[in-house]
């Protein structure tokens, strides 16, 4: 009873380039777009032809996924009351995200079973969302009340070239199995740092890597991604192939389609030094002259070196500091740390490890998946006054909810050094709007995690506070900067409006010219969208 596929996809593909300008015709027809993927529409439930006001009551999810059961099955279409489906919900990083309850789970296999699902979404007009690692921390990023959630968790590959120059990893891999995968051939990938993170958000949004000082962020080492666009083709983006939509990719998130394939320049790589130093309120002072000497003098001389430095308090220990500091060669100690050297740490466990070690022995001591979480980011002039004004201003705020039930709230430093900045020109450069005239540049960002969820407007509204009393002070001193890293904003942010009036622009034209019915900004609600601001206006 499954329908049976042919796969004309070639033959569609052929038909778009034959015209002239238009991605997709203005008279697309849906259902011949799905009878050319082999789909029997008539076997599948009439698509509701009532007006929006009348629609809720002919649940028009409930046909897609019936539909999506009648052509995939029930294995790859989980639905409410089942325990599959509990244990699907419950797989976010965040409790936010795990807490919207979809009309069905959908989990594709194959591209040709994404192209089928983006029409069975456009006929019946269901919104749908996409699932990667799940560790974007709002809800509604990758879940979706009432309409489809598509999880990409079977999209697994992991295919090294021949020439070892590139590997194909899956959408629906976690970054210390990428390592993993690599490291049997010597090799690695500019990706995500700790373990459990997944591969599709990091890349669409830009993906901070510990060799972003020599080779940029994850995104500007794409050598090509696989996207399924609205009218279900599948196609190959590159440098060299849709150019204007491969910029577009490097960092414009789940607006442009659905990736099914990441080919990732890959690079010989042994063991890295790194780990963590941990250090008490005596060494903040220190801490802050070594990060400040990193971005503006250290990253410069040698690209094999990434620092971060995080700030917290811990319960009966105190105010606490986390260094991390990574070196891409298997070399201990080199120069550019030197200013960490002679710090007092309570604890230290860098070494030599391989990049997936290094992965897992980042995520030791993460809160586990489930817990309320708040992700926010700003982008900041280096300076180190400013870098004592923020420390202050932290802990200033962070004291108004000592008495707040908490497993978290921290705030991380992380440098973008010239290098990344330089790095992230290559091939046509990528759409943050960052250049290398303004930096070095550190990103500030903040995390809270928490059990109760009543105390949700508690932390949103002291990391708001925080982040306002930062950026005035920074606009004052000629130190501000718009950027929003998508991957760390909350949805009272805009990341899309941060590259800039042009880049957006931009943005919406290629998002036209691709998908003109703007199926990604309507069918597709969840995440940053190029058509719009931040998702939530009103910040607590
Ligand atoms: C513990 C932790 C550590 C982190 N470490 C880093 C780090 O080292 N560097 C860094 O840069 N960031 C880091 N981040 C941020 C991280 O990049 C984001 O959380 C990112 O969204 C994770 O990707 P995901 O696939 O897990 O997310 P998801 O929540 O699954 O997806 C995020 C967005 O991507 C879209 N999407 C997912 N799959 C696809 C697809 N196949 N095609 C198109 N769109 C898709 C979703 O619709 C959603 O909008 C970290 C986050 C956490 C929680
Ligand atoms: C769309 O295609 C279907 C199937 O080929 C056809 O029956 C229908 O008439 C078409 N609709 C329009 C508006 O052309
Ligand atoms: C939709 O419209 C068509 C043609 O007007 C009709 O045959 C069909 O029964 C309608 N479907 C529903 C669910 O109302
Ligand atoms: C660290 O201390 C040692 C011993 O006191 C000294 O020799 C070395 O120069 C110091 N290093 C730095 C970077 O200050």
């Amino acid at each position: 009873m499954f329908a049976r596929f042919v796969v004309p996809l070639a033959a569609l593909a052929a038909r778009v380039t034959a015209q002239t300008g238009a991605f997709e015709p203005l008279d697309f027809n849906v259902t011949a777009a799905l009878e050319n993927l082999g789909v029997d529409v008539s076997a599948l439930p009439e698509p509701d032809n009532s007006t929006i006001a009348e629609r809720s009551l002919f649940q028009p999810c409930a046909l897609a996924c019936t539909s999506l059961k009648i052509l995939f099955g029930d294995g790859k279409v989980l639905t409410e009351g089942t325990s599959a489906y509990d244990s699907f919900t419950g797989g976010y990083w965040s409790a936010q995200q795990g807490s919207l309850n979809p009309s069905c789970v959908f989990k594709p296999a194959k591209t040709l079973e994404v192209s089928t699902l983006i029409l069975v979404a456009r006929l019946y007009q269901c919104p749908f969302a996409v699932k990667g690692g799940g560790h974007a921390a709002w809800a509604g990023a990758s879940s979706i009340e009432d309409g489809i959630t598509v999880s990409m968790e079977s999209f697994k590959q992991t295919t090294v070239a021949a020439n070892k120059q590139t590997v194909d990893i899956g959408p629906g891999l976690r970054w210390v199995d990428v390592y993993k995968a690599a490291e049997k051939d010597g090799l690695s990938v500019v990706g995500g740092r700790m373990a459990p993170v997944g591969v599709p958000g990091l890349i669409l949004g830009g993906g901070i890597s510990h060799f972003s000082n020599k080779l940029g962020w994850a995104c500007d080492n794409v050598a090509s991604f696989e996207l399924v666009t609205a009218s279900g083709l599948a196609i190959t983006v590159s440098a060299t192939s849709y150019a204007d939509l491969y910029w577009a990719l490097r960092g414009g998130g789940n607006n442009f389609g659905i990736v099914t394939n990441f080919k990732l320049n890959a690079f010989p790589q042994g063991d890295l030094w790194g780990g963590q130093r941990i250090y008490l309120e005596d060494q903040f002072p220190k801490n802050l002259d070594a990060i400040y000497e990193f971005a503006v003098n250290g990253s410069p001389k040698d690209l094999d070196a990434a620092q971060i430095i995080t700030f917290a308090s811990a319960p009966g220990v105190g105010k606490v500091s986390f260094a991390n500091l990574h070196y891409a060669k298997p070399i201990a100690e080199a120069p550019v740390f030197a200013p960490w050297a002679n710090l007092t740490t309570i604890a230290d466990t860098t070494g030599l490890r391989p990049m997936s070690g290094m992965a897992d022995l980042l995520n030791q001591g993460a809160p586990a998946p489930g817990a309320y979480q708040t992700w926010w980011g700003i982008n900041l002039k280096m300076d180190r006054s400013l870098l004592s004004f923020i420390i202050d201003t932290f802990y200033a705020q962070e004291a108004t909810v000592a008495d707040v039930e908490k497993i978290l709230l921290i705030m991380a430093i992380q440098p973008i050094t010239t290098g990344a900045l330089k790095a992230m020109q290559k091939n046509g450069g990528n759409a943050l709007g960052l250049n290398p005239t303004g930096g070095p540049y550190f990103i500030l960002n903040f995390n809270a995690a928490w059990n109760n969820v009543a105390d949700e407007p508690k932390f949103h509204h002291v990391i708001a506070t925080i982040i306002s009393l930062i950026k005035a002070e920074a606009k004052k001193r000629g130190l501000d900067n718009d950027f929003v890293y998508l991957n760390y904003a909350s949805e009272y942010q805009d990341p899309i409006g941060s590259y800039g009036a042009a880049n957006k622009a931009r943005l919406q034209s290629i998002s036209k010219k691709y998908d003109p019915s703007q199926v990604f900004q309507n069918l597709q609600p969840g995440g940053f969208k190029v058509t719009k601001g931040a998702p939530n206006p009103n910040v607590p």
